[in-house]
């Protein structure tokens, strides 16, 4: 059997397993979804979103990227907010970064990764000049790299935040909260690294009046 064909096959085992544990499975999920969540992970294989929070389909909406990131121009993430946010009307966006990620590390080198990886990774470069001072002071290069695993993940709450998207749910519904989370491949924990409850304040250089 060729590598894909064994997804295709575990397919049909998995859809005749969970159909046996409860026979209306499928049915359930075919006229609504209604997720309370909107995941925003990394690509990385390692972190799949479903199996870490033991969370069935339908109930977590997910994007993934590389590095998690939140970019105000990156209409493939914007437009999946906005559905989630504007359509689902969910209550939580989780933004799930993960130690030792390989976009963070690439983005701290000074590998030319040609074109459309230097675009992407150059936001992960601006952070990190932002937090330079408190990067610098850490000598361990691990130690390092997974501090700036947690400071991408505040910034990228940050970067939800400034959206007149989320501050229009918050003024108009209170929702949703914005959770900053990472995930440690040694262990398979999850470490909460910022909450922001709706409403919650943020520079006024990027409040929208009138919303
Ligand atoms: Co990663």
């Amino acid at each position: 059997m060729k590598p894909y064909e064994i997804l295709l096959n575990d397919n049909k085992h998995w859809a005749a397993r969970k159909k046996a544990e409860d026979p209306a499975f499928f049915e359930r999920l075919l006229h609504v979804q209604s997720p309370e969540f909107l995941w925003i992970g990394c690509s990385d294989s390692r972190v799949p979103p479903d199996q870490i929070t033991q969370t069935e389909p339908g109930e977590i909406f997910i994007h993934r990227n590389v590095a998690n990131l939140v970019v105000n121009t990156d209409v493939n993430l914007m437009s999946v907010v906005d559905y989630a946010v504007n359509h689902l009307k969910i209550k939580h966006v989780v933004v799930c970064g993960h130690y030792g990620c390989g976009g963070i590390k690439a983005a701290m080198s000074n590998t030319d990764f040609n074109q459309v990886l230097n675009m992407w990774l150059r936001n992960i470069k601006d952070i990190y000049r932002i937090h330079r001072k408190e990067l610098e002071a850490i000598t361990d290069e691990e130690s390092r790299v997974n501090r700036m695993v947690e400071i991408n993940v505040k910034e990228q709450i940050f970067n939800l935040a400034k959206t007149a998207m989320i501050q229009r749910a918050w003024s108009n519904d209170q929702r949703p909260d914005l959770h900053g989370w990472v995930y440690d491949l040694h262990d398979g924990l999850i470490k909460p690294v910022i909450e922001m409850k709706a409403g919650a304040d943020l520079d006024e250089l990027y409040e929208f009046e009138g919303l």
